[in-house]
């Protein structure tokens, strides 16, 4: 995905852009640009491959004047990462530019009408297409700059978040939206764009969020009133701005004196997870139980939110004894499958704008499926598509790489196993009270789990030589292997792969050398002593092992090369404890390697193409 913002306003545009796209870059960081409408109503255009602090590098001495601009940062969807693919992208008289998040699925079809018709590119995504083709219906059939942007839009299929501005027009900025997010800020004698909330929140509280099919209108009030706000839809319907308080504040889009956005959001999790119980005390209503309490349950998810949702299905089959399915959305969307109207369909999304799970749970109500989505932003797509929604409430996470995310999402779904299962009763009254109790008390275990900060980092450095490993779990355990498994791979590029430990002896264990070493997830449980079998086979083939134990352990922790220790936890609580330390083991693993902790090559915080 891509962060777009905008500015119409009292102020000089050029700052507040630059910091709005600072606070976006971890939706993508393949290139950056700005384009303004100067003070001499000229429209200035300045982009440049990488992040965002090269575009300043390479804008400073520039005419950076105006206050009205538009602004990108890209995640590469159609185009290599380039300063010719980098937005904003300008039509063939230059007088008009324009950013995109999204995919334009008929840009082909558009660049051949065009090409026909005499244009030439520049570059090779699919954008620029829509901005020249604006220019070509505005020349071809005389139309203002508002009405060509509708015309234009009206044979556009696909996704979008466009912001467009005409030289001709210099105190104008066109914004519309469909399948991506935009938001509008309503300041005081200033208007904002932000892909979200988050470049938007240090100016004003109220915001817009754009309907699919919206446009807005923003228009500057220099010589007459305040600036204007004109929304209506792509099809010209007037349309009434619903005006909304937005609850995300400044101080949590602040490192707070950590290297990394991802260490704070590791750290933060025993409050984060305080906050997450407590709203979803109140938001798990009997009615969302009742919604639960169905034929069938459908868990469809993305990496991360994927992990999650296995942890969930171990969670309502044990404790609840409701079958539960879990399925990539990227595959379930696809393989045309069988939806009866009994089955509820849970979607999990840290970002709620994810493409493959909001195509998911389109084809899920299309079929006649209730869905619930269990997501991190409010008022994002996947809610907002869904019948009910349970907000994890952790605050904005920014670094790429899920983690209070996880522990929030694996906390709705367990407390939604257990009044699932109360509510059925299948589970007693004594067990329920006990678990119900335990729940609140997890902060402080992950307390006790990040203090171990120094032992996980003396781990790290063992690993961090490593080309590849593998991580095993059992049980509720073999989810939080694939999430560490995952965890390594995404920040720190060295191949892992997390396996449910007794499949280790049906090939992988072939791999095993002191070369490749094995991260296992052993706490206190029903089948610790299978565990400790796996854990022999690969210590008897002379396998560096590294442990996750509860305290006390006595076997895994002897036979272990290094071992890391949490508090006892009730089996089907312990993923929200036992990740914590992998989370750690993979930043610091990062660290050490010097990679980009916060912004990962070739990633993006949410995928909202397919
Ligand atoms: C996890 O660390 C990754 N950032 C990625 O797998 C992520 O979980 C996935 O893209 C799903 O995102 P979502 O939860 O916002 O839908």
């Amino acid at each position: 995905m891509c962060g777009i913002v905008g500015y119409v306003g009292k102020r000089k545009a050029y700052p507040v852009l630059i910091k709005g796209l600072h606070r976006l870059e971890y939706r993508g960081y393949d290139s950056a640009g700005v384009a303004l409408l100067s003070n001499q109503h000229r429209l200035n255009v300045y982009k440049s491959q990488g992040k965002v602090s090269v575009l300043e590098d390479t804008a400073h001495n520039q005419d950076l004047s105006g206050n009205i601009g538009i602004a990108h940062t890209r995640w590469a969807t159609h185009g290599e990462p380039s300063h010719r693919n980098s937005h904003p992208h300008t039509s063939r008289s230059g007088r008009l530019a324009m950013v995109h998040n999204g995919i334009i699925e008929n840009y082909a079809e558009l660049k051949q009408l065009l090409l026909d018709a005499g244009y030439t590119f520049k570059s090779d995504t699919d954008t620029e297409v829509v901005v020249q083709l604006i220019e070509y219906l505005q020349e071809s059939l005389q139309l203002s700059f508002v009405d060509s942007v509708q015309k234009a839009l009206q044979k556009v299929v696909g996704s979008y978040a466009i912001a467009v501005l005409d030289e001709s027009e210099p105190d104008t900025l066109v914004a519309a939206r469909k399948g991506s997010p935009l938001v509008v800020g309503v300041g005081d004698d200033e208007l904002f764009l932000g892909s979200d909330a988050s470049p938007i929140v240090e100016y004003t509280n109220r915001v817009i969020y754009l309907e699919d099919e919206d446009m807005v209108v923003l228009q500057a009030g220099f010589t007459t009133s305040e600036p204007k706000i004109t929304l209506m839809t792509i099809h010209g319907e007037a349309k009434e701005p619903n005006i909304q308080q937005v609850t995300m504040n400044v101080s949590e889009l602040e490192k707070g004196g950590y290297d990394h956005y991802m260490l704070k959001e590791i750290c933060e999790q025993p409050h984060s997870l305080r906050c997450c119980i407590e709203s979803a005390k109140q938001s798990l209503t009997p009615q969302t139980i009742e919604l639960l309490n169905a034929n069938r349950i459908l868990i469809t998810a993305c990496g991360t939110s994927w992990h999650a949702g296995l942890v969930g299905k171990y969670a309502i089959e044990q404790l609840a004894r409701l079958p539960v399915e879990v399925e990539h959305a990227s595959e379930f969307r696809y393989r045309q499958p069988v939806i009866s109207k009994g089955d509820i369909v849970v979607a999990i999304s840290q970002s709620g704008e994810t493409a493959d799970t909001l195509a998911a749970i389109e084809l899920a109500r299309r079929e006649g499926a209730k869905v619930l989505s269990i997501c991190n932003v409010v008022g994002s797509s996947i809610p907002r598509a869904s019948d009910a929604v349970v907000y994890t409430m952790v605050g904005p996470e920014i670094g790429v790489a899920s983690t209070k995310a996880f522990t929030a999402q694996v906390a709705v779904l367990m407390m939604m196993a257990l009044r699932l299962g109360h509510a059925r009763g299948k589970l007693d009254e004594p067990l329920y009270t006990a678990l119900t109790t335990e729940m609140d008390e997890l902060p402080s275990k992950i307390e006790s789990a990040i203090r171990q900060r120094e032992s996980i980092r003396r781990m790290a450095q063992t690993l961090s030589f490593a080309q590849s490993c593998i991580y095993m779990g059992r049980g509720y355990n073999y989810p939080v292997a694939l999430e560490g498994a995952l965890k390594l791979k995404e920040i720190s590029y060295i191949h892992a792969e997390g396996y449910p430990a007794a499949e280790m002896k049906h090939g992988p264990i072939a791999l095993i050398s002191q070369e490749m070493p094995v991260v296992t997830i052993a706490p206190q449980g029903s089948i610790y002593d299978k565990l400790v079998s796996n854990v022999q086979e690969v210590c008897a083939r002379h396998g560096r092992v590294m442990a996750i134990v509860t305290e006390g352990d006595t076997q895994v922790s002897k036979m272990a090369d290094s071992i890391i220790t949490i508090p006892k936890v009730s089996e089907c609580l312990s993923p929200i404890v036992t990740i914590v330390p992998l989370q750690l083991l993979s930043y610091y693993v990062a660290c050490i390697k010097g990679c980009d902790v916060d912004q990962p090559r070739n990633l993006a915080k949410s995928v909202t193409v397919e």
